[in-house]
C-alpha cells in the first residue's frame, strides 16, 4: 500500500487537484450562468410587466374608444330615428298644406267663376222667338259698327256686340281665304227698330209676317249678337241662299266661330231662315254641331251652363 502511494501519490494528488479545480470551475461557471439567467429572467420579467402595463393601458384606451364608438352609434341611430320622424311630419304637413291650397284654389276658382257669371248677361243665351220676352229697355252693353267691307249695303251702318265682333271678323276672313264672300244684311236691331220693321211687314204681308218676322221683344237681333248673312250673288235674305256655297261653308264652319243657325228647316217658330245666325259661343256651337242639334231643341238649363264661357 505504501508502495502504491509512494509510486502514485503525486499523480493522485495532481488528479485530485485537477478534479477539484475542474469542479470548482464548473461550479463557478454554473454560478455565473445562473446569475446571467437570473438577470435575464429579471429583465424579461420586468419587460413583461412593462409590456403588460402598456397592454393594459392600451386595452383601457381601446375599451374607452369602443365605448365612445358605441355611444356614437347610439346617438346616430337616435338622430336617424328623429330624422325619419321629422321627415314623416314634414310630409304630413306638406300634404295638409297641398290639400288646403287645393281647397283655396277651388274656392277662389268658384268665386272667380261666380263673379264672372254674375257679370254675364243671362239674356245672351235665352230662347226668344215667341218663347221669352226681351223687354223694351234691353240694349247690349256696347255695340260697334260692322266694317263696311262686310256689309251688303254700305249706305246703312250695321252694328254688332263688341264682344262678338272679333269672332265675326275671323269668320269672314277665313271664309274669304276659302273663296267664300259673306256679307251682313242686318245686325243689331233695337226694340223700336224691330217694332217698326214688324209693322212694315205686317202692312205688306198681314199675319203672314209672323212666319218670318218676330214681334218686338222676341227678336234675337235685339241682343246685338245676331246677324243676317248673305252673299253678293244672292243679294239679300232669300231662301235661295241655302243653295249657295257660302251657306254650305257656314254649315260646316260657323260653329267654330260660335255661330249657330237659329231657324233650320222645319223648326217650330219661323220659316227656314238660312241667313239668320246667332252667336252662342264656341263651346255651345261646337257641341250643337257635333250632336247635330239645334239651339231651340236644346234644354234651356243645359244651354245656361255655357253662359260663363260664351266669349272665351
Ligand atoms: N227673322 C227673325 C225671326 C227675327 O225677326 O228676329
Ligand atoms: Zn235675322
Amino acid at each position: 500500500m505504501r508502495t502504491f502511494f509512494a509510486r502514485f501519490g503525486l499523480a493522485i494528488t495532481i488528479l485530485l487537484i485537477t478534479v477539484i479545480g475542474v469542479l470548482s470551475y464548473t461550479l463557478y461557471r454554473q454560478d455565473v450562468a445562473i446569475n446571467i439567467l437570473s438577470e435575464t429572467y429579471m429583465r424579461t420579467t420586468n419587460e413583461l410587466s412593462a409590456t403588460q402595463g402598456t397592454l393594459s393601458e392600451k386595452e383601457a384606451g381601446l375599451t374607452a374608444k369602443e365605448m365612445t364608438l358605441e355611444e356614437t352609434k347610439g346617438a346616430l341611430a337616435l338622430a336617424e330615428e328623429n330624422a325619419i320622424e321629422l321627415s314623416r311630419l314634414l310630409k304630413e304637413e306638406t300634404e295638409r298644406n297641398d290639400a288646403f291650397e287645393g281647397q283655396i284654389k277651388k274656392v277662389s276658382g268658384t268665386v272667380v267663376k261666380l263673379d264672372k257669371l254674375s257679370k254675364m248677361d243671362s239674356e245672351l243665351l235665352m230662347k226668344y222667338s215667341k218663347i221669352y220676352f226681351l223687354n223694351e229697355h234691353y240694349v247690349p252693353p256696347k255695340v260697334v259698327p260692322i266694317a263696311s267691307t262686310s256689309l251688303l249695303r254700305t249706305d246703312t251702318p250695321e252694328y254688332i256686340d263688341t264682344r262678338v265682333a272679333p269672332f265675326l271678323t275671323d269668320m269672314f276672313e277665313d271664309a274669304l281665304e276659302d273663296g267664300i264672300e259673306l256679307k251682313v244684311v242686318s245686325g243689331y236691331r233695337s226694340f223700336d227698330e224691330q217694332k217698326s220693321l214688324k209693322n212694315a211687314y205686317t202692312v205688306t204681308y198681314g199675319s203672314g209676317a209672323n212666319t218670318f218676322s218676330a214681334d218686338q221683344g222676341y227678336s234675337e237681333h235685339q241682343l246685338g249678337t245676331t246677324i243676317d248673312l248673305t252673299t253678293p250673288a244672292i243679294g239679300g235674305t232669300y231662301t235661295s241662299f241655302a243653295d249657295t256655297e257660302a251657306y254650305a261653308w257656314l254649315l260646316e264652319h260657323a260653329h267654330r266661330y260660335g255661330f249657330v243657325l237659329s231657324y233650320p228647316k222645319d223648326n217650330a217658330y219661323y220659316v227656314f231662315e238660312p241667313w239668320h245666325w246667332r252667336f252662342v259661343g264656341e263651346d255651345l256651337a261646337d257641341d250643337l254641331h257635333d250632336d247635330g242639334k239645334s239651339f231651340y231643341d236644346t234644354d234651356q238649363r243645359k244651354i245656361d251652363t255655357y253662359l260663363i264661357s260664351i266669349f272665351d
